[in-house]
């Protein structure tokens, strides 16, 4: 099968499942639902679920990855989450996301605060729920891990956020604004890929060469968002560009400039590929993959 076709095959897994979670009905805290439908459904790449999926099926010879949805579902609540609160005033301020208005812009600063909260608290639910759906002890031992796991990466990305915000406009080192990259950005990427590994009850060694790979598409993603903020097409990126240069943003081209960082993205999408080429054909998506991440202009 084509990338792209092999792409959008995994894209529809996960909206299908993440419309498991919408709610409709009618209640007091209708709106509340609509925000978290209006952000969760507003077309995104879908990156970090598909990145479960595809490590899983990396791995295994098994025809279904059914036992991945409910983690591919909670990342990307985690994600949307996220995006919700990075865009609001008091951190990034931004007005536009996937073409729309901010969730806070469409709905009201604390419809947004709370839509974030909920879908933080909705994807340890969707969790806990998976775990107590299993009988055997080694299943709930495994997924337990990767709760523990998650939780943790979770924490990473928000205290890369809280750096990144709190130290907007001053100098910073290369190392600082690696740590503030590695975290907002990377720590997901990174659990996406081992909860995949782990799900497929793989061995210590892909676990290890497997994280070295998210590590570097992790950073890759965040020089090519950097990257993209600066020369991209604010209308296919559906949000804007110019703005971290307005906020005197240090990023990976503030400190490289716009060539600097193709390089380096370019360094990392080679060093990752090469990691994962033993793995022969299995491996070919997730190289195309690498190269999406690099090549992406949204
Ligand atoms: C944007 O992530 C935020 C970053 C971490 C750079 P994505 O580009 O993956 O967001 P989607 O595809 O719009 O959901
Ligand atoms: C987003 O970082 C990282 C998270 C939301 C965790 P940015 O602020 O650089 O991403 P965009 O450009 O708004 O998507
Ligand atoms: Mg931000
Ligand atoms: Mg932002």
């Amino acid at each position: 099968m084509e990338f792209k076709e092999k792409l959008k095959e995994y894209q529809d897994i996960i909206n299908n499942q993440l419309q498991n979670y919408i709610k409709k009905e009618k209640c007091l805290e209708k709106q509340l639902n609509e925000s978290v439908e209006y952000s969760l459904m507003a077309g995104g790449k879908r990156l970090r679920p598909i990145l479960v999926l595809a490590t899983y099926d990396l791995l295994t010879s098994e025809e279904k990855n059914e036992k991945c949805f409910p983690y591919a579902v909670a990342i990307e609540m985690i994600h949307n989450f996220s995006l919700i609160h990075d865009d609001l005033p008091g951190i990034d301020n931004d007005d536009f996301r996937h073409g729309k208005p901010t969730n806070h812009k469409q709905f009201n600063e604390a419809t947004a605060i709370l839509a974030g909260d909920s879908l933080l608290n909705n994807s340890y639910i969707v969790i806990s729920n998976d775990i107590l759906n299993q009988t055997k002890s080694e299943d709930i031992k495994l997924r337990l891990k990767i709760f523990n796991e998650f939780s943790l990466a979770v924490n990473k990305m928000i205290i890369g956020e809280y750096v990144d915000t709190e130290y907007e406009g001053k100098n910073i080192t290369i190392e600082d604004l690696e740590f503030i990259h590695k975290n907002k950005t990377g720590a997901l990427l990174t659990l996406c890929v081992r909860m995949g590994a782990t799900l497929a009850n793989c061995s210590e060694s892909d676990l290890d060469i497997l994280t070295k790979f998210s590590e570097k598409i992790g950073l890759a993603f965040q020089v090519k968002d950097d990257i993209l903020s600066e020369i991209g097409n604010e209308k296919e990126l559906g949000k804007p560009v110019g703005n971290d240069k307005e906020r005197k943003k240090c990023t990976y081209v503030s400190q490289y400039g716009v060539n600097g960082a193709k390089n380096i993205l370019q360094e990392l999408t080679e060093g990752a590929i090469k990691l994962i080429r033993p793995y022969g054909e299995k491996a070919e998506f997730l190289i195309k993959l690498t190269e999406y991440i690099r090549d992406r202009n949204k």
